[in-house]
């Protein structure tokens, strides 16, 4: 309903945002620019980030920048996957119905991966989300769909993604060892700063079409302030925001609506 009051095309704010239409800034560039070198060399990558700091949206930027001639992406994100869910899911991708034991579906993937890689002269990208959640034995499997001829090859590419406490609370520690030390490139996603949150803020309000600055100076303050840079947290104040000039029948958005919505309508102050 505010779309209509502030003249808006699309709605703001809202996860299905086309990739095209998307914030970028030179540390997503280089992130998504990290990964496609990963993809091209078939390594492995690791990328961590706060929760709701645009993780799973720079994956999506990153697999809609490869060439679909080029290459294949598996994306899995389902934290209750065991080793034999993860050769299910990865050959369902492929429109294959998986073997029941794990042994016999990993042998299926794996030559499936080789179907990819010699005949149809592709890349395999495969691409875990919510890795955090995942236990050390889904993990560890994970990491062997690299070995390969005896650990002397790469026949695919892989990118674990989840937030910080993949890397703090599991493989930073001496058990898994074993995983990271083959990680190739490793990508932080920090949350945004002031002016980056205000640029961000900005590219949704240009996928709306709109036109004129709703968000006064001090109001982008208070926004950078309660979702300290995280841009879940932005969408969901900004969101709300607009809502309440909307019924208020205010076109402009001040540091004071900002407060009055947090402190009114998201719950832990905004920081769910
Ligand atoms: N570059 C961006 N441009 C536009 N919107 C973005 C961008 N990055 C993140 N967002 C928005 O922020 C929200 C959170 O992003 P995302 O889901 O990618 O975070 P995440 O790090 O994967 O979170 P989680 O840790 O919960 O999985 C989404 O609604 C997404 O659309
Ligand atoms: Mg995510």
């Amino acid at each position: 309903m505010f779309e209509e009051f502030f003249g808006m095309q699309h709605t703001p704010f809202v996860r299905d945002v086309p990739v095209q239409s998307l914030y970028g800034s030179e540390v997503l560039d280089d992130t998504v620019g990290r990964l496609t070198y990963a993809a091209d060399r078939q390594l492995f990558a690791v990328v961590t980030g706060d929760a709701g700091s645009g993780k799973s949206t720079t994956i999506r930027r990153f697999v809609a920048s490869l060439p679909k001639d080029q290459y294949i992406t598996l994306y899995l994100s389902d934290s209750k996957l065991t080793p034999r869910w993860l050769y299910k899911g990865l050959l369902d991708q492929l429109g294959i119905e998986s073997r029941f034991y794990r042994g016999d579906a990993k042998r299926q993937f794996q030559k499936e991966v080789e179907i990819i890689r010699l005949m149809q002269h592709k890349k395999c990208v495969i691409i875990l989300d919510e890795a955090h959640l995942l236990d050390k034995e889904t993990l560890e499997e994970f990491r062997f769909l690299l070995n390969y001829q005896f650990d002397s090859m790469s026949p695919t590419a892989l990118v674990l993604v989840g937030q910080n406490e993949l890397w703090e609370e599991k493989l930073r520690l001496r058990r898994y060892a074993a995983i990271r030390q083959r990680i190739d490139v490793r990508c932080t996603l920090p949350n945004l700063d002031r002016a980056e949150t205000e640029r961000y803020i900005r590219a949704h309000m240009v996928y709306a079409g709109c036109e004129n600055d709703i968000f006064t100076d001090k109001a982008l303050d208070e926004v950078f302030r309660i979702s300290a840079g995280i841009p879940r947290v932005i969408n969901r104040i900004c969101e709300k925001s607009l809502m309440y000039a909307c019924q208020k029948q205010k076109h402009l958005i001040d540091d004071y609506s900002v407060r009055y919505v947090s402190d009114h309508e998201l719950a832990e102050g905004g920081n769910s």
